[in-house]
């Protein structure tokens, strides 16, 4: 099987989880499937909170309402993808850029659900570079204090986020304590967002596998 068909799998094993009212729906290639499937099931739900313009495009495509975060209160449920994620569900995430909105509709849902293929489990997260959303009048700045982490910054030339920053990937991590490494790189003056996600990690993840899907709770 491919990698491809591996996520689609995954996505569309989340959809039991889908109860009704407003969904929060993330970002990425996995979840480009689980929004594909919700479209089949339109009638059992009022619409989404999306974490990207990107997403709320293909929402809106299928028919789907999105709706304001501001006007949909907090949600029952956020499916969303990873870039790595360890055994105790927490996460990198922010491949696509998406960090920033992900981290809020994440934190404004009772429960996460991330959905990826098999290859995304790591015993230590840091393999993949960890993105860093900035204001970019910081970037620089913000550079080499992530030096000082440790880590090798790299800015993502040409990208703007959806909400008008730039991003760092920090190459050469291993990430032995996901949750202070978290709070150390938010408290650096200039940035918006880290992508780990590990003070809010998610309640399950859903692996697709050559054998089917594997469920995790931490
Ligand atoms: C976007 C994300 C994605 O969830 C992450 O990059 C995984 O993407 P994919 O499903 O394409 O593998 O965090 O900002």
């Amino acid at each position: 099987m491919t990698q491809d068909e591996l996520k689609k799998q995954a996505a569309e094993a989340a959809l039991s989880y889908v109860q009704g009212g407003v969904i929060g729906v993330g970002t990425g290639s996995t979840v480009n499937h689980f929004i594909d499937f919700l479209a089949q099931i339109k009638g059992r739900f009022e619409g989404a909170v999306s974490s990207s313009e990107v997403s709320s495009e293909r929402l809106k495509s299928h028919g789907i309402q999105v709706f304001d975060l501001n006007s949909a209160g907090d949600l029952s449920l956020y499916v969303d993808g990873a870039d790595e994620a360890n055994g105790r569900l927490q996460l990198i995430k922010g491949g696509g850029g998406a960090l920033t909105r992900e981290k809020i509709v994440a934190a404004a849902s009772e429960t996460f659900v991330c959905i990826a293929d098999e290859s995304k489990r790591v015993d230590v997260l840091g393999a993949f570079p960890l993105p860093v959303e900035v204001i970019p009048m910081a970037r620089s700045y913000v550079a080499r204090e992530l030096v000082k982490l440790g880590g090798t910054p790299v800015w993502r030339e040409g990208f703007v986020t959806d909400n008008g920053n730039a991003i760092l990937d920090i190459q050469g991590l291993e990430i032995q304590d996901p949750a202070a490494m978290e709070q150390q790189i938010n408290n650096i003056a200039g940035v918006v967002t880290v992508g780990l996600f590990a003070l809010r990690g998610a309640d399950m993840l859903i692996l697709g596998s050559p054998n089917g899907v594997n469920i995790y709770e931490p």
